[in-house]
């Protein structure tokens, strides 16, 4: 897998542009500037890869952000309030206690971890990562160590975490939290990133948000990371960090990191700061042009613009434009974690449900292009960088194309096929040896036409392709 994974992608290498303006202070540092090495300091190559290989193999999960501002659904005062939907108590400034007042109104007696782990499994995804607790400050499970929790401040009484990590225990899904470590607008001492007139250092805008970062930490995230890391047997798979922000020094990083070093197996992503590194990069809303060569990568995307649920939101992606970002990201070597957002009452926006379910039936014929593969041979066909335009950061533009995309193994090469061409398909750079060439959705695999001479290969096609999203053609190989 790592020689196919550098090999491919030795073939385009380019800079990514990395927009993401929240990742203060992630000044990387290397391992012996650690106050405390972490896993990914101490591991060896061989250990990692054990580590990560059942993220590698699953390359799609779900991202659910849910909590209390589902209930507002971006609208504040009876006006609507611009941007992503779980910032409203932030974009509309929100004094701590009237936001806190909306957990008594939180009883979402329609939610139920079964139906949503079993839409993940139809869907085709194999983990899940649920807002444990976001920026709002609000625990959506069972902590003693703040009472400001789903479990002891609203009529609900009930953990959806512990109910899903039950059913994903059930059905085989792997679970992980997404944990707001550094930002927290209801606790004393919570950074918050700026938006509108909040003004500096701390950037608050209700004195009840004023107080000391590092005992925030120690009285609140700290515990309830030692919580979420320790009442749900097996799980967290992954701990999603966020927005880390000046705050987080190196040192009270390493308290983390020294709780995280207890679990082993944890995978934990590049958004805890301290000059600590994760495992995983986070592109997000976005696909970098060529991923991020030899390393481990998650791009995270709405299915709408936002990823907490807005009732005004139905700007939903098409099927077709979510499954081929799936494509996309699996061809470049990463993993596509796509969000839904539950509404105030738990239950999945019928839109969103619609294009998961139909994401999941192409899935369940084409799966094995996916998981577990290799990023492409080849890597023009993703696009190229424009010679003039330019892209927020003043770089040259990356211009995808969308006619195929390929993944591999050690003895197939997958060619995802989005715009079917009349009769025969042609690549270049063929660096293997060609033995077989069928369509994966055709159940006979009835073996088609093809001629190889050198690096060029021709294949000849049906005249119609079996779907209309993506058509999977299989050219077995010999082994490297
Ligand atoms: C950003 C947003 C946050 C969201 C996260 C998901 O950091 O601030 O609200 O949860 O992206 O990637």
């Amino acid at each position: 897998m790592n020689l196919i994974r550098n090999a491919a992608l030795l073939a385009v290498i380019a800079l990514p542009s990395f927009a993401h303006a929240q990742l203060e202070g992630d000044k990387i540092a290397t391992a012996d500037k650690h106050p405390i090495p972490a896993i990914q300091d101490t591991e060896t190559a061989a250990q990692r890869d054990a580590r990560l290989a059942w993220w590698r193999e699953a390359r799609f999960g779900m991202f659910i952000h849910w909590g209390l501002y589902s209930i507002p659904a971006g609208v504040w005062d009876g006006k609507p309030v611009p941007g992503i939907a779980e910032w409203i108590m932030n974009r509309a400034s929100i004094p701590v206690a009237d936001y806190k007042a909306l957990a008594p109104q939180f009883n979402p007696t329609g939610f139920s971890a079964h139906d949503i782990v079993a839409l993940a499994k139809a869907t085709g995804m194999k983990y899940i990562v649920i807002t444990a607790k976001h920026h709002d400050g609000f625990a959506m499970f069972d902590s003693k160590a703040d009472p400001f929790n789903i479990v002891a401040a609203t009529p609900f009484h009930r953990d959806p975490l512990k109910e899903l990590a039950e059913e994903c225990r059930k059905q085989g899904i792997k679970l992980g939290f997404y944990y707001s470590q550094d930002q927290d607008w209801t606790a004393p001492g919570g950074a918050a990133l700026k938006t509108g007139d909040h003004q500096p250092p701390t950037y608050h805008w209700d004195k009840a948000q004023d107080g000391d970062f590092a005992t925030y930490l120690h009285t609140k995230a700290i515990p309830q990371l030692k919580e979420l890391l320790t009442n749900y047997g097996e799980f967290p798979a992954v701990i999603w960090y966020d927005t880390p922000t000046k705050d987080m020094t190196p040192a009270l990083a390493a308290e983390i990191v020294a709780l995280t070093n207890q679990h082993p197996n944890l995978i934990w992503n590049n958004r805890l700061g301290g000059g600590y590194k994760g495992d995983t990069q986070t592109p997000e809303q976005y696909i970098p042009a060529n991923g991020y060569p030899g390393e481990d990568w998650e791009s995270c995307m709405t299915i709408n613009d936002t990823w907490g649920y807005n009732s005004a939101d139905t700007n939903f992606k098409s099927t077709e434009t979510l499954l081929r970002n799936l494509i996309d990201i699996a061809s470049k070597g990463g993993n596509y974690l796509l969000n839904i957002g539950p509404d105030s009452h738990g239950v999945v926006p019928a839109p969103e449900v619609e294009r998961l379910r139909a994401i999941g039936k192409w899935i369940d014929v084409n799966g094995e292009a996916i998981y577990g593969t290799g990023p492409t041979l080849f890597g023009a066909e993703a696009g190229a960088f424009s010679a003039t335009e330019k892209d927020k950061n003043g770089k040259p533009k990356f211009i995808p194309a969308w006619e195929w995309r390929s993944t591999t193994t050690a003895d197939k090469v997958y060619v995802e096929i989005f715009h079917w061409p009349a009769g025969s398909f042609h690549l270049d750079k063929m660096p293997r040896k060609v033995t077989g060439a069928y369509l994966l959705a055709d159940p006979a695999r009835k073996q088609l036409a093809w001629k190889q001479a050198g690096g060029s290969v021709d294949v000849t096609l049906p005249t119609k392709s079996l779907d209309p999203i993506a058509t999977v053609l299989v050219l077995t190989t010999a082994k490297p």
